[in-house]
């Protein structure tokens, strides 16, 4: 299969590209700059320059590289940007639709998140979605490991050394992120409609604020705080169609690499 990974220079985009690749599809990945495609020739994947929220430079990635499958896996969180984020989901994602509905890719897979049914750039991406016959939205439960925010380098660890831990929801359903780019390959092949991709074991506020603080070297007592709210799910649906986390529990490597 023909595939067009967006985002494949990004923690999960980076290690979802490979995945397929060696699986032996024909990956192309996108940067918005030129200085990273090399790494992705290097790692087998034709590597093109575009910017999601540029319609033109979408359309002439799509025309160069031909997909079967769009695999949209754009964040833009390294700054806590979430405005910039939340365009990714809303734009970028219905110039993706555009594209499927006019005939030009088959399948589109979007990058969610399981925690939230009420942010309106989550509603956007999920509602356009639904609109593709081939969709499927992958909703991923919080992202630890190597890279991470949560990784020993990352910034929660760092701040979860000072004994403050700010969570997003009073309960977590975490997902290691080789886990997470796992589920992509299977779900090329699922029907169409959201999936929760998410470990084993949903993980209180303060049982893995604690871990994690414990791991940055904090040995007092944890201040946790979270916004409240929040959806909590199960991998149910992702393992009665095959996948199968290798790690099925946050606190194997919560906060290691
Ligand atoms: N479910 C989760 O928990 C979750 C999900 C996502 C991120 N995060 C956290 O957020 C941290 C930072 O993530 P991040 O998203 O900032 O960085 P990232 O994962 O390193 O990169 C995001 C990817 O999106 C691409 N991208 C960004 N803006 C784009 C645009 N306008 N058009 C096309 N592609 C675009 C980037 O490409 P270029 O930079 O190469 O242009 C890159 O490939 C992660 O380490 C993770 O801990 C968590």
């Amino acid at each position: 299969m023909r595939i067009l990974v967006i985002g494949a220079t990004g923690v999960l985009g980076a290690r979802t590209a490979r995945l397929l690749a060696a699986a032996g599809h024909e990956v192309s990945g996108t940067s918005r700059g030129t200085a990273r495609l090399a790494a992705l020739e290097a790692d087998g994947i034709h590597g093109i320059a575009m910017n999601l929220l540029d319609r033109a430079s979408v359309d002439a990635a799509i025309a160069e590289s031909r997909p079967d499958a769009i695999v949209h896996l754009a964040t833009d969180l390294a700054d806590l940007d979430y405005a910039g984020n939340a365009r990714l989901r809303t734009e970028g994602t219905r110039t993706l639709v555009d594209a499927a509905l006019d005939g030009r890719v088959d399948r589109v897979l979007a990058e969610s998140v399981s925690w939230t049914t009420n942010d309106p750039a989550v509603e956007s991406l999920e509602r356009d979605l639904a609109r593709v016959p081939a969709g499927v939205v992958l909703s991923f439960g919080l992202l630890y490991g190597a890279d991470t925010w949560y990784a020993p380098d990352g910034a929660f660890t760092a701040q979860a050394a000072t004994g403050v831990v700010e969570g997003i929801t009073p309960v977590t359903n975490w997902v290691h992120v080789d886990d997470a780019a796992s589920a992509v390959l299977p779900a090329l092949d699922w029907p169409a409609g959201p999936v929760d991709i998410v470990d084993d074991e949903p993980a209180e506020l303060l049982d893995w604020a604690s871990v994690l603080a414990g791991r940055a070297g904090f040995d007092g007592a944890v201040q946790a705080t979270s916004r409240g709210g929040g959806r909590l799910t199960d991998n149910a649906l992702a393992r009665s169609r095959g996948w199968v986390p290798t790690r099925p529990s946050w606190r194997d490597g919560l906060g290691l690499a």
